[in-house]
């Protein structure tokens, strides 16, 4: 009897629905080789919501996609929402399922292709094979925030006026929780751990690191490194082949990946998956944003979505062949030269064919 899988689609905003249709006719071809059924629903959020119900997250969308075997989701934003209230903004649908899901672990595996080599902006990019654990339920992002008016002055006159905080804050039980997922990786892999954090500024940081230094004791076999963000962010830069898992906070994760992203090549290609408790489903999404500029204009590079959609697969339901198959097919498009706009590249023995979405991806299904 043919497997059945239930999954949730969230197209949300700008090139959202352009990639999650893709990478779902990508999904669905790969699964019916291997007698696998997909079965989709598809939920607002996003912009999307708000136009339609006016709130960024319907209670419905949180209740379906919990309700589901894995969330697959595109992007959420765009100018036309930038003037709404802060509390209603698109952003706050992907914060909102992320925390209503309680998707505490976000992994975002960073590897470039040799054939997109030349479009990272690193001269020498060597073997570049790591992973992001970014902590996604916590930190700043969910953090005690307000603003206040003073009638204070700063020292040479200036009246302070309004006053906005956000703030930084972690239990022991929050990170020892991400650290777990992120030592038991590197276990997997090539045992090596950096811990990105900014420890000589940073009260939460310094806890980081103490329950880092503890957790070393549970895994001997594990190299750990330590790295203040700053510092963290040069050496991505300079020898970003020297990385197996990096573990930070929120704000310091979301930052490090779209540099990752730049270094891979293009932030279009990188996937991403959000875990919580076990039985709870994970929601895969690329790293990228909505890109509205590229909306609706068969412009968007899909394979970040693609290869979202076979983390799924892995991750979410222990189908390795799945998996390997559309990441197969997706380094075999790229080795036929196939290139949207962001991955485009012009060089000595390189002959590629700009494409749009829908011939990126029908070439990656006729490759499966
Ligand atoms: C990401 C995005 C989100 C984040 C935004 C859209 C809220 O940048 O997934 O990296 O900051 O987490
Ligand atoms: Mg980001």
């Amino acid at each position: 009897m043919a497997k059945k899988y239930n999954i949730a689609v969230i197209p949300g905003d700008g090139i959202g629905p352009e990639i999650t249709k893709a990478a779902i006719d990508v999904l669905e071809a790969a699964a019916s080789r291997k007698d696998i059924e997909i079965f989709t629903k598809e939920l607002t959020a996003g912009g999307a919501a708000i136009d339609r119900y006016g709130i960024p997250l319907p209670q419905e969308t949180i209740y379906s996609a919990q309700d589901s075997d894995a969330v697959l989701l595109g992007a959420v934003g765009g100018p036309k929402w930038d003037n709404v209230d802060p509390e209603l903004r698109p952003e706050k649908a992907l914060l909102g399922l992320r925390f209503g899901l309680g998707l505490y672990a976000n992994i975002r595996p960073v590897t470039i292709y040799d054939e997109l080599k030349d479009a990272s902006p690193l001269k020498n990019t060597g073997n570049i094979d790591f992973v992001i654990v970014r902590e996604l339920t916590g930190g700043i992002y969910f953090g005690k925030t307000g603003s206040y008016q003073s009638g204070d002055r700063l020292p040479d006159g200036t009246v302070k006026g309004k006053i906005a905080y956000d703030t930084e804050s972690y239990s022991e039980g929050e990170i020892n929780r991400i650290l777990k997922i992120a030592f038991e990786l590197a276990m997997k892999r090539k045992k090596k751990l950096t811990l990105v954090d900014k420890a000589n500024v940073l009260l939460t940081s310094r806890m980081w690191r103490r329950l880092t230094s503890q957790m070393r004791f549970d895994y001997p076999e594990v190299e750990v490194e330590f790295l203040y963000i700053d510092n963290a962010a040069m050496q991505l830069i300079s020898r970003p082949y020297s990385f197996d898992v990096i573990v930070t906070s929120n704000l310091f994760g979301d930052i490090l990946s779209d540099e990752a992203g730049q270094i891979a090549g293009s932030i279009g290609m990188l996937p991403s998956a959000s875990l919580g408790a076990a039985g709870t489903p994970g929601l895969y999404e690329p790293i990228h944003g909505s890109a509205p500029d590229l909306a609706g204009q068969d412009k968007a590079n899909p394979l970040g979505c693609i290869l979202s959609a076979a983390m799924m697969m892995r991750m979410a339901f222990g189908e390795e062949d799945v998996a390997t198959d559309i990441e197969k097919a997706v380094k075999k498009t790229l080795e036929q030269g196939l290139r949207t706009s962001d991955i485009t590249f012009v060089g000595e023995g390189i002959t590629t064919k700009l494409v749009g979405t829908k011939e990126m991806t029908e070439a990656v299904i006729a490759n499966l």
